[in-house]
């Protein structure tokens, strides 16, 4: 079977690199925290941005290839999670749904998260290298409740997105509501 490790040696630049090995310690540390199985976050977040860096064409080959949705089309931010959900399976014998779909879902979000699922979506927002206004904030708050800390996140994402006039996908939107509904709920 391939190895992502040597795929990540060979094609991440260093920067890359540091980030996929932080989202790895940090979910590890929150698998740990909230008592997941470690092995199927460190999987997801091996293989989470294999395809981050690869040109927008290649990406768009993939998307038609591989039958995507044409909205994938010209998003590598979209895409790229995507494309190495369907990959990690075809081509490196990964077959855990949880550990797929974190990866597939780990830039939108979605509705109703498996608990690897949104250690990864967490671990990606915060891990060390992560510098923004509320993340030293998301970093306290995912140790203490996940579902609260994937909320703010998926609030900090919209509120960037609308700012900036992106593309926000509905998988995102729908995630917020679903949170916000879960928190009214538990109060
Ligand atoms: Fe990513
Ligand atoms: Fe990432």
């Amino acid at each position: 079977m391939r190895s992502i490790n040597s795929y990540i040696e060979r094609n991440f630049t260093e920067k890359r690199k540091l980030h996929t090995f932080a989202v790895c310690d940090l979910a590890i540390k929150l698998a740990d925290h909230y008592g997941i199985e470690k092995g199927n976050v460190k999987t997801a977040a091996l293989f989470h941005d294999m395809f981050r860096g690869v040109p927008e064409q290649s990406l768009n080959c993939y998307v038609t290839h591989l039958g995507l949705d044409s909205k994938y089309l010209n998003n590598p931010n979209l895409a790229h999670g995507k494309i190495a959900a369907v990959v990690m399976e075809r081509d490196y014998g990964i077959t855990d749904r949880d550990v797929i779909n974190a990866v597939s879902y780990h830039t939108t979000g979605r509705e109703a998260m498996s608990e690897v699922e949104k250690i990864i979506y967490i671990a990606d927002a915060t891990e060390p290298n992560r510098i923004y206004p509320s993340v030293d904030m998301l970093r306290k708050l995912s140790f203490n409740n996940l579902d609260k800390a994937v909320l703010e996140s998926l609030k900090h994402t919209i509120k960037y997105i609308e700012e900036r006039g992106l593309y926000l996908d509905n998988d995102t939107v729908l995630a917020k509501d679903y949170y916000m509904k879960k928190e009214r709920m538990n109060e």
